[in-house]
C-alpha cells in the first residue's frame, strides 16, 4: 500500500508501507523526518501527529477519546484533520493516500 508523506519542509516521501502497521511505524521505519513516535504507540506523546485530509480521516472512524485529548493541547491541532500516527493502520483501501506530518507542539 502506498502512502506519501508530506514533510514539514515542503517535499514529500512516498513509501510501500505493510497492511497493519501504524503510519507511525511505517515513517519511523522510512525515516521520514518529522516523525519520531517516542512513546511506541502508547497515546503519550504526540510525536506522531499527522495530518489527513477530512474525507480521509472520516473514512477511517473517529479519532478515541484518548486520542483526541492528546493531539487538543497541541496549538497545531486541527479539528477534523489531526491524528495520531501511531493509531491509524494502513489498509489497502488506503492505497495511494496522501498524509501531511505535522508538528509536535
Ligand atoms: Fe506516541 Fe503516537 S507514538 S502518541
Amino acid at each position: 500500500t502506498k502512502i506519501t508523506f508530506k514533510l514539514l519542509n515542503g517535499g514529500s516521501q512516498e513509501v510501500d508501507a505493510c497492511d497493519g502497521q501504524s503510519f507511525m511505524r511505517v515513517a519511523v521505519d522510512n525515516d521520514v523526518p518529522g516523525v519520531t513516535g517516542e512513546c511506541g504507540g502508547e497515546v503519550s506523546c504526540a510525536t506522531c501527529h499527522m495530518y489527513l485530509s477530512p474525507e480521509v480521516s472520516s473514512g477511517i472512524g473517529d479519532p478515541s477519546d484518548e486520542e483526541l485529548d492528546l493531539m487538543e493541547i497541541m496549538d497545531s491541532f486541527v479539528p477534523d484533520r489531526s491524528r495520531l500516527g501511531c493509531q491509524l493502520v494502513v489498509q489497502s483501501e488506503l492505497d495511494g493516500v496522501e498524509v501531511e506530518v505535522a508538528p509536535t507542539l
